[in-house]
């Protein structure tokens, strides 16, 4: 399997319960290495771009107030298959739906408020990341 890097969220509800350490802490345990990292606060205008395949759904508003409502830990990640075995990871959006032991089923609160994202393709890792950290970040 090919290294691969790919862009980590932790989000707002989960910066403001002071649970950074300990999700980054289980994705380093399932053998991921931080490459770049910046805890921070987006602006509406980052929300619109990184999030621009949700523009114009019922839940963007809502998405945007979220994810802009507190700092969060972006972290671009590498490891071996990277992209699907962060989604693994994470869980599935809805933490009601999402398997035992994954960040989503140990922390998140709804499906709104689900502590974490992570890139849903290799495509949108390479985007994400370049978006974030620039350009460089992509090579390993
Ligand atoms: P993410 O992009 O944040 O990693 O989450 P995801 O891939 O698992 O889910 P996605 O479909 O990309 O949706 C982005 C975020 O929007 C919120 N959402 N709410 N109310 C709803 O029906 C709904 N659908 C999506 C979730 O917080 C999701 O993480
Ligand atoms: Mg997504």
């Amino acid at each position: 399997m090919a290294i691969e890097r790919t862009l980590f969220i932790v989000k707002p509800d989960a910066t403001t319960r002071n649970l950074v350490g300990k999700i980054i802490a289980h994705v380093e345990g399932e053998g991921f290495k931080l490459v770049e990292a910046r805890y921070t606060r987006l602006t509406r205008e980052q929300c619109n771009e990184f999030y621009a395949e949700h523009v114009g759904k019922g839940f963007f508003p809502e998405l945007v107030d979220f994810m802009t409502s507190a700092p969060v830990m972006l972290c671009c990640l590498e490891r071996e298959g990277a992209v699907a075995k962060l989604r693994e990871v994470i869980g599935a959006t809805d933490p009601a739906a999402a398997a035992e032991g994954t960040i989503r089923k140990l922390f998140a609160e709804s499906k709104g408020r689900n502590s974490v994202h992570a890139s849903d393709s290799v495509p949108s890792a390479e985007r994400e990341v370049k978006l974030f950290f620039g350009v460089a970040a992509l090579s390993h």
